[in-house]
């Protein structure tokens, strides 16, 4: 037993040395850079996004999503009402949502089926859930659909005017 003892005493010894050395060696580094470099760090993008009018409620049938592009011509995308109030739906019914239809995994167009309100990949079959904000349901994107943020004026005009997530292939939403 006490040949047990003196070996876990050496370890304990050999653990606390070498914690030792880490530390005073981490603390070498972070002292070893300057504070000009740190302040240099990038501050974060801002992005400013454009009003675009996408449609007017009156020319939307429940489940029959309408192609848009936004923030530009080269980011596809649909305006759809879904006939069903969720979060971040406008309208009189809450339930006028815009999605990019650019798969977040490697870019191939979405399909929508009316069945689930879902937007759909034929390349790796990924699942995006449109009653939820693009919520991914399955597949082999790593990243929710980019949602289109809308704005509906008292004429019924819908304006996309932002983008939450990011849009497949950009490192900024607006280019
Ligand atoms: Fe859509 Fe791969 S491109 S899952």
């Amino acid at each position: 037993m006490a040949e047990c003892d003196k070996l876990a005493e050496s370890g304990r010894r050999f653990f606390l040395s070498r914690g030792a050395v880490a530390a005073v060696g981490a603390a070498a580094v972070a002292g070893a850079i300057p504070a000009s470099e740190a302040e240099a760090a990038p501050a974060p993008a801002r992005i400013t996004y454009p009003v675009a009018r996408v449609a007017n409620v009156g020319e939307l049938k429940p489940n029959e999503p309408v192609p848009i592009s936004y923030p530009d011509p080269d980011s596809p995308g649909v305006v759809m009402k879904l006939g069903t109030r969720v979060a971040g739906g406008v309208g009189p019914d809450g339930d006028i949502v815009a999605f990019s239809t650019m798969c977040p995994h490697k870019g191939f167009p979405l399909f929508f089926r009316a069945d689930d309100r879902s937007l759909n990949c034929p390349g790796h079959y990924s699942r995006f859930d449109c009653e939820k904000g693009g919520l991914q349901i399955w597949g082999q994107a790593t990243a929710n659909l980019a949602q289109f943020r809308l704005a509906i004026a008292a004429n019924g005009d819908i304006s996309a005017i932002g983008v939450d997530e990011l849009i497949y292939g950009r490192i900024s939403n607006v280019l």
